[in-house]
């Protein structure tokens, strides 16, 4: 539909950018913070590109009041971080570590001193290793309760200063990749593990917005999903059926719960014949039920083509981690859907298809199926930024690929999309989970390649300045 252009984004518009504990602050063992599954998963041999871990990452932990000052200078309007839950709790649960607290608190009143919005993620990922010692993390329901008590500390920590919250950072991705194709902590490859694990997270997510309501009533929390909008691969109905199974265990399988508290009844009965569904125990429902979101968060980089897959029991892909086009293999879920290049599509170093248009269908579909307000929680390009003679770094594909993807919002705005914010990822480079630091997300470049690791220069990059006038212009120019 082609509707009349809006001029400017709504007003109070969130500007931001994202980032996460792990990928950026280092200090792994510093003040008191206890291990997260990500410390031990990187020192396994061969799980991430030549070895690369997050020790010392960007060191945003030492440098989080020049990092703010760069984010004032751009007039950033909001900055979303995550907590490292080993750094509250370094067991995971019982004793409080003060350090930890102070080192947010001190981030967060940063942040507010130069009129920038804190978002918080409760959840990116790493896990405290004492929780997956002790009783096997998210396979456990013990977690649901240890959650909710490190969300409530939180909550009663910073509540009253930070407004916007994010619970679980893309469930889909880290119970996906965790629990079926082993390339993230802790490291599993069975369908049903996956899907009780799952459950058991979704569940946590719920119980910890129920606490939300109560301590923070002023506030607004959601997840964010990693959005992959899929497309049937001919208009073959075969190929558009196995689209829509794929809906049905990508999307809906957890926006339906975060938002319903119900799973889709195709997908269950599909799950329950192959012997993989989760166990869904008298009063899980009634939870999941209470812990309706404000928002859906959407973390989105690219769309997904699907065709039939006649096949009942093939083998599970990978991901691309060389920064090779070319080098990603198939996936899909046996006897249902798999992929398909989109003939249309570029594709980045990486293989993920540029699709600004999938972004605006993606949202499109989540507000006519769950009505409610979006807040794009990440969207960007890793590339292999060039630092060049005098520290200039030309990232034009950048500015190229969110002036698209920001089009693509004011179009969804014109929809009816209730969209409250955009958040790219990321503010500073970062450590990229699989990829070290070989691929880069951010606006301000990170030296991390000087022989003195602990000099980490920053570097403000052309799309700096370029979203610097985005924001001064409320997009207007978009
Ligand atoms: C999603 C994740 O939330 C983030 O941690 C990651 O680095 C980006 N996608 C890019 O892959």
């Amino acid at each position: 539909m082609i509707h009349k252009k809006l001029d400017n984004f709504p007003e109070g518009f969130l500007w931001g950018s994202a980032s996460a504990a792990y990928q950026v602050e280092g200090a792994w063992d510093t003040d008191g913070k206890g291990k997260s599954i990500w410390d031990d998963f990187v020192r396994i041999p061969g799980k991430t590109f030549m070895g690369t871990n997050g020790d010392v990452a960007v060191d945003h932990y030492n440098r989080y009041k020049e990092d703010v000052a760069l984010m004032a200078e751009m007039g950033l309007k909001a900055y979303r971080f995550s907590i490292a839950w080993a750094r509250i709790f370094p067991e995971g649960t019982g004793k409080i570590c003060q350090e930890g607290l102070d080192f947010y608190n001190n981030l967060i009143d940063e942040l507010i001193k130069h009129d920038i919005e804190p978002i918080v993620t409760v959840y990116h990922w790493d896990l405290p290793q004492a929780l997956q010692d002790l009783y096997g993390g998210w396979e456990n329901r013990q977690i649901i309760e240890d959650f909710n008590n490190y969300c409530i500390t939180l909550f009663e920590n910073f509540g009253d200063r930070v407004k916007y919250w994010v619970s679980l950072n893309e469930q889909n991705i880290f119970i996906g990749l965790g629990y079926l194709r082993a390339m993230h902590p802790p490291g599993v490859t069975d369908y049903k593990r996956m899907y009780e694990a799952n459950h058991i997270a979704s569940l946590a997510n719920a119980k910890a917005i129920k606490s939300f309501r109560k301590i923070v009533p002023d506030g607004k929390i959601g997840p964010s999903f990693a959005l992959n909008p899929g497309y049937p691969a001919t208009c073959n109905p075969e190929d558009v059926l196995a689209f829509e199974d794929e809906e049905e265990l990508n999307a809906h399988w957890w926006m339906d719960v975060y938002v319903w508290g119900e799973y889709p009844i195709a997908g269950m009965k599909f799950l329950k014949e192959k012997g993989w569904a989760p166990t869904v125990l008298e009063g899980d429902t009634e939870l999941l039920k209470e812990g309706k979101p404000d928002f859906m968060g959407v973390n989105y980089y690219r769309t997904g083509t699907f065709e039939k897959n006649p096949l009942d029991g093939v083998g599970i892909g990978g991901f691309n981690t060389t920064g090779k086009k070319g080098t990603t293999q198939e996936e899909g879920v046996p006897g249902a859907y798999k992929t398909k290049r989109n003939e249309y599509l570029e594709t980045t170093n990486w293989d993920w298809e540029i699709d600004p248009t999938g972004l605006r269908i993606g949202m499109r579909r989540i507000t006519s199926r769950y009505k409610l307000p979006i807040l794009i929680s990440e969207n960007g390009l890793g590339e292999f930024d060039k630092l060049e003679e005098g520290n200039i770094i030309n990232d034009d594909y950048r500015i190229d690929y969110i002036e698209k993807h920001l089009r693509a919002c004011k179009e969804a705005i014109t929809d009816g999309v209730d969209l409250i914010g955009y958040c790219t990822w990321s503010f500073t480079d970062l450590l990229s989970w699989l990829n070290g630091y070989q691929k880069r997300y951010g606006f301000v470049y990170v030296d991390r390649d000087e022989q003195d690791e602990k000099e980490m220069a920053r570097y403000k990059k052309k799309s700096f300045y370029w979203y610097k006038d985005v924001i001064m212009n409320n997009g207007k120019d978009i």
